[in-house]
């Protein structure tokens, strides 16, 4: 890559809202989850302001604890779908587990869309820490964290080799000759793993970026090595800057490691700013949103970290209750920073819940306070490129309007979409396809 290296902005579409508390706002349409005018809304305005994707999160299980938009939201794959049609040039990414699905199937899933978006496509690559997850789909018990990560190896082995197994020109459809498929050009897979067993080939060709981009959220030590071996472009969701830089310098060094060279993967932190049109602005719409919030919301941020487990039933006073067992088994990362915290500062659960529930990050501020904040997180590498929520209604649009404008005149951020397909908006190279390249290895020796 020889390009000079730019921000990559990616919105988050999170319907009612990213809290327990959001969608108490008066400004918020609480019908926003599941309806499909907002949704479009929401993607038209994102590639108005030129942003490299949208991304449609996801989870399988439910329950009393789960936030509003969980308990009440489009799977992601049917909603990009419909945004594909409603939008030409803005990436479309969705998130599906491996450890409840099968790798043909969602082959199959996001080559469709990587097709109907014209090569749009990106796939979030996650494994689900929530256990009670298994009761969904049969099963008597939700895999093991590492137990999750060597699936997640080995079934993108399965969907990257079944994307494969058409090359580029392997449809022909030659109607004077009568050959639809070059059955030299297709080739069945015939994996037989530890987990799965894949015959192949796919039943749709090759899309136009060749393969949908692969996105991860790994924070866990075995989470970063996926990551940093796999995925193309990574989310994250550092407390400061610090972190963001402790991240990103780790992820890269491991990508080293396992012999990637380049600015791959991409590393975008998710940051929710506030902007205002002044200093009395900004801080005004922070207080909007500190409001709406309640200690049962940071109750329901630390219940969602531990595997669900109930923080109402010990004293809010009283000191940080023991949970680091439960925490190794759903989501190490998280868990692991907040029992830091609570150990450096000797925090009580109160004290816990409040600071999650309303933090202040460092994105607070007018536009040009906020550009600053975002290009110095960018030139410190501390992050590639970001994954924005709008945490108030009407935050897209500023930003949009405000701070999008400063980070193109700063050079920062391109000022149009170039080249067709999501891989080059990001600058991705093609993934040759193995069995092209290694016809070509032959026919070279
Ligand atoms: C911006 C962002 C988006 C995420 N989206 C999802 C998601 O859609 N579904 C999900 O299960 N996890 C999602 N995650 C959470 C990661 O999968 C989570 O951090 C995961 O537990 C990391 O696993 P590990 O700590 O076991 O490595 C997201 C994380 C971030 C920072």
């Amino acid at each position: 890559m020889t390009s000079a290296r730019t921000i990559k902005l990616g919105l988050i579409l999170h319907g009612v809202g990213r809290t327990w508390d959001d969608w108490r706002h008066p400004d918020r349409d609480v019908t926003a989850s599941t309806n499909f005018a907002f949704y479009t809304q929401q993607a038209q305005l994102a590639e108005q302001g030129k942003f490299h994707f949208l991304f449609v999160a996801d989870s399988l299980s439910i329950n009393d604890k789960s936030s509003p938009h969980y308990l009440n939201r489009f799977e992601p794959l049917t909603i990009l779908s419909g945004l594909a049609a409603v939008t030409s040039k803005i990436g479309l990414v969705g998130t599906l587990t491996v450890s409840y699905s099968e790798p043909f199937n969602v082959a199959r899933q996001f080559s469709s869309l990587d097709h109907l978006s014209g090569g749009r496509a990106g796939w979030n690559v996650v494994t689900s820490w929530l256990g009670e997850t298994s009761a969904n789909f049969s099963r008597a018990e939700h895999p093991a964290h590492d137990v999750r990560y060597r699936i997640a190896a080995e079934y993108l082995d399965v969907v990257q080799g079944l994307w494969d197994s058409w090359e580029d020109d392997a449809l022909v459809a030659d109607k004077s000759t009568g050959v639809f498929v070059n059955p030299d050009k297709l080739h069945a897979l015939n994996h037989k793993g530890e987990f799965f067993q894949v015959r192949g080939p796919l039943n749709i060709k090759r899309s136009r970026q060749g393969q949908p981009v692969i996105f991860q959220a790994g924070a866990s030590d075995d989470g970063r090595n996926f990551a940093a071996k796999r995925a193309e472009a990574i989310f994250c969701g550092p407390a400061n800057i610090d972190e963001a830089q402790s991240y990103y310098r780790d992820v890269k060094a491991r990508a080293r490691g396992f012999g990637r060279e380049g600015r791959e993967p991409l590393i975008l932190p998710g940051v929710a700013p506030i902007v205002g049109l002044d200093e009395t602005d900004a801080e005004a719409r922070y207080q909007e949103l500190l409001a709406l919030t309640s200690i049962e919301t940071g109750l329901g941020f630390l219940a969602r970290t531990f595997n669900d487990h109930d923080f109402r039933r010990y004293d809010l006073d009283g000191p940080f209750p023991d949970v680091e067992h439960i925490g190794w088994n759903s989501q190490q990362s998280g868990t692991q920073r907040i029992l830091k915290l609570v150990r450096e500062e000797n925090l009580t659960l109160r004290q816990v819940a409040q600071r999650l529930a309303s933090p202040r990050g460092d994105f607070v501020g007018t536009p040009v306070q906020v550009a600053d904040k975002l290009q110095e997180w960018f030139a410190s590498e501390a992050a590639d490129g970001f994954v924005l929520f709008e945490p108030l209604p009407g935050q897209l649009r500023l930003f949009v309007d405000h701070v999008i404008p400063i980070l193109q005149e700063r050079g920062l951020f391109h000022h149009d979409y170039e080249g067709g397909t999501f891989r080059e908006q990001l600058g991705l190279p093609f993934p040759v396809n193995r069995h092209t390249q290694a016809r070509g290895a032959q026919s070279a020796a």
